[in-house]
């Protein structure tokens, strides 16, 4: 379970920041032609871009809601998302409207970070591609980025935001994008998608990190974490959480009612934040998922599909996806020093990033000493 996302302040920096940008990107839409086709040099992109892949088939029809639900006593009574995610559970037959890059997994990948991004989230993703995200190698082995989203509930806000998500993937080509209401309710859908897109176009690389867009990874410490382990072998770590339950407060967006499930113990899983996993667990994941009804909290739902498959999830101690314990006062909690041997923190804002991405990246970052960045 995640925590409560952005301050006030933090907010308003960030409302600033994403203004500036939505307005440039609407200014380079509307200079463009009818058809949308954008002048590749003006984005500085790098590399050619590539086409995008045929559609393999043709979309799905739309998934009917199970009315039957509806007759059940407690339903009428409950919130707008839980009447919807009940309805709607059974659907997981959704039109893929923006796909990878198709060299994305034609070579050996070491570690595919999967990045759950809401589709508004431009900024997010751009920080991302700029600095843990980036698409590189480290020590030879190759690291690749993909985001997961869904579309915009409101249909203004889709249309609009559908046009920037078709831009960044005929871009970047990191774009993941299915046909349904990226909302919360919905996040374990989203991972099943996934899930069932790694089976058929990326089975062969060898770890993966989950997570979502509002973390600081420190992915070279990761490739070497990983470097030391058997993709072959189950591997799945992260901020482990156990002893907990579904909370019955309707107030609460973790709100589980007993009409979705009367368990009242939840399996151990990893927060949702962030959690590595090798190639032979995501396959054990896929599999479960397949039998398992969907659960609303997505990073519950994986903790029952590794309860499904007898695995077990665990704990890694560079890993906080509910906020890093300073180790004392005279360290600013921005201090890269705070960060250098972590695997990954929860909750940065993108300016903030950007400068731990890159004092990390300072040869000269000198720990023991008090440090500061400039
Ligand atoms: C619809 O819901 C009922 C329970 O109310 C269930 O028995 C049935 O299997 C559901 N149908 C589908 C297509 O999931
Ligand atoms: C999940 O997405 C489907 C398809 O867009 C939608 O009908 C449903 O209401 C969504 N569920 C929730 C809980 O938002
Ligand atoms: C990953 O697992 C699949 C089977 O699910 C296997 O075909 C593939 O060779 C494995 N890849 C690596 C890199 O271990």
């Amino acid at each position: 379970m995640r925590c409560s996302r952005l301050k006030k302040t933090e907010m308003g920096l960030f409302l600033a920041l994403g203004s500036v940008t939505i307005l440039f990107l609407f200014f380079i839409l509307h200079m463009t032609t009818p058809t949308c086709q954008l002048p590749k040099e003006r984005l500085g992109t790098p590399t050619p871009l590539a086409p995008q892949a045929a559609p393999t088939r043709p979309p799905p029809v739309p998934c009917q809601a199970n009315d039957s639900i509806a007759t059940q006593p407690d339903f009428a009574e409950q919130p707008e998302h839980v009447r919807n995610f009940l309805l709607y559970k059974h659907c997981r037959d959704f039109q893929l409207l923006q796909d990878a890059r198709p060299d994305k997994c034609a070579q050996p990948v070491f570690l595919l970070l999967a990045i759950k991004s809401s589709p508004s989230n431009y900024e997010r993703r751009e920080l991302l591609r700029r600095t843990w995200a980036r698409e590189r190698a480290v020590r030879g082995l190759r690291l690749r980025r993909l985001f997961l989203v869904g579309t915009a509930p409101n249909p203004l806000e889709a249309l609009k935001v559908n046009r920037l998500l078709a831009m960044e993937a005929r871009v970047h080509g990191d774009i993941l994008q299915w046909d349904f209401h990226d909302t919360f309710f919905n996040l374990t859908l989203k991972q099943v998608l996934f899930l069932q897109w790694q089976a058929a176009r990326c089975a062969q690389a060898s770890f993966f990190l989950n997570g979502d867009d509002d973390v600081f990874a420190h992915t070279d410490n990761m490739i070497s974490y990983l470097q030391g382990h058997d993709p072959n072998h189950h591997l799945f770590v992260g901020h482990l959480i156990y002893n907990v339950g579904p909370i019955r407060e309707p107030w609460s967006k973790y709100y589980v009612p007993k009409i979705v499930t009367l368990k009242e113990a939840y399996p151990a899983y990893c927060g949702g934040g962030g959690f590595l996993l090798s190639n032979f667990t995501i396959a054990a994941l896929y599999r479960a998922s397949g039998i398992l009804e969907l659960f609303p909290i997505d990073d519950v739902f994986l903790g029952m599909c590794l309860e499904q498959e007898g695995l077990q999830p665990a704990s890694h101690s560079g890993i906080h996806t509910a906020g890093v314990h300073v180790p004392s006062a005279r360290l600013s909690s921005f201090d890269p020093c705070v960060y250098r041997n972590l695997l990954l923190v929860h909750r940065f804002l993108p300016y903030e990033m950007l400068l731990m991405w890159d004092a990390l990246k300072q040869p000269g970052l000198t720990c023991g000493k008090l440090t500061r960045i400039n």
